[in-house]
């Protein structure tokens, strides 16, 4: 299948370039590089380098596409926060864009990236995937928006959507050529392993006092290639039709269903660097839940999607790995 892959370039979409390029897919990326890197791309996939809002790079990276993986976006909850429009922008309208030029080339199908961040301040955990949706912050609310689009054009028959909420993504790929390189890195394993290495100044630690073993926050960490194999059944899922029994638009939670606290975090990342992680608690984040544990049933019974990767210490030693032989990640410049 001809597949384009919006923001494959960046730390999820790079990993799933290469699981649905082994898996026999014919492959084009979709990408401004504002985030992104040139060089995780195989330099045999076409790369558009594009605006997703740009119709004429859209109509370019769609040509002959038989379904589209949509992973471009803005991801950062605290830039949400101080510049909402941007993120309306990028991920509602410019997505819009996205869905309007599919159509216009005939292209039905999609699995986009979405997250937990749809959910909001759980009611109860593990979180299912009908679950309440109350996102607390605008980076959410706009997931939330672009589901909510797809849904509404799948059930007009336009589209047929599968839309993969992921946990907490972390590690790199197993031949090491591939890692994660967000700049500024706001995700807690690379910032715990630059803060052992003496790469970045000490850790804060966002409250101790939640009602947890240990006090500090839980989280569902997912391997990324765990996700990058869910796109190649997702892929599967949407292009296989509709069916009877199955909704035009379905969403799936993406992670391992078991939780691990901050400090967990910390001391697999001690066992594995050999060096303590400098950390200084400090107060609460706000619209920090204690717990976000993912309830995988679903993405199990109808994607057959099992996580491989669930030790806590398997992550974080591939994590480990790619920082350590990539201190400048993917280098300067895109
Ligand atoms: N990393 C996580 O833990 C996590 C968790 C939940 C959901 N997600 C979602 O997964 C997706 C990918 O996350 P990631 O960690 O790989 O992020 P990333 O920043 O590494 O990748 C995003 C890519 O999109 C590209 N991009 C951004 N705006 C664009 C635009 N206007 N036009 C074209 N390309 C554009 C960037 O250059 C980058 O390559 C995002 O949609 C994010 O919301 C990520």
């Amino acid at each position: 299948m001809k597949v384009l892959v919006t923001g494959g370039a960046g730390y999820i979409g790079s990993h799933a370039v290469r699981e649905l390029r082994d898996a026999g897919h014919d492959i084009a990326v979709l990408d401004d590089l504002s985030r992104g890197h040139r060089q995780s791309v195989p330099p045999e996939v076409p790369l558009v380098r594009g605006d997703l809002g740009d119709a004429a790079s859209l109509a370019r990276a769609l040509a002959g596409t038989d379904a589209v993986i949509h992973f471009a976006g803005l991801l950062s909850v605290a830039d949400s926060v101080a510049d909402p429009a941007s993120y309306y922008r990028t991920n509602v309208v410019k997505g819009l864009a996205l869905l309007e030029a599919m159509q216009a080339a005939g292209v039905r199908d999609i699995v986009f990236s979405s997250t937990c961040a749809v959910y909001g301040i759980p009611v109860r955990v593990p979180i299912d995937e009908d679950h309440p949706k109350d996102p607390i912050n605008p980076y959410g609310a706009t997931k939330l928006a672009f589901e909510r689009a797809l849904d509404d054009l799948s059930r007009a028959g336009r589209l047929r959507a599968v839309a993969l909420r992921y946990f907490n993504a972390a590690g790199c790929h197993p031949d090491g050529s591939l890692g994660e390189d967000h700049r500024p890195e706001e995700h807690l394993i690379p910032r715990a392993i630059d803060a052992a290495l003496g790469r970045a100044e000490p850790l804060h630690i966002h409250g101790a006092d939640y009602d947890t073993p240990d006090g500090t926050c839980i989280r569902d960490y997912i391997h990324v290639q765990d996700l990058a194999r869910a796109h190649v059944l997702a892929l599967g899922l949407v292009s296989a039709g509709p069916a009877a029994d199955r909704p035009a638009f379905q969403a799936f939670n993406l992670g391992t269903g078991v939780g691990r606290s901050v400090q967990e975090v910390l001391q697999a990342v001690e066992r594995i660097v050999g060096k303590p992680v400098p950390a200084r608690v400090g107060p609460r984040r706000p619209g920090d839940p204690p717990r976000l544990v993912a309830a995988p049933e679903r993405g199990r019974r109808i994607l057959g999607f099992e996580s491989k990767d669930i030790a806590l210490e398997g992550i974080v030693e591939s994590a480990v790995r790619w920082r350590r032989d990539h201190p400048q990640g993917y280098g300067t410049g895109s």
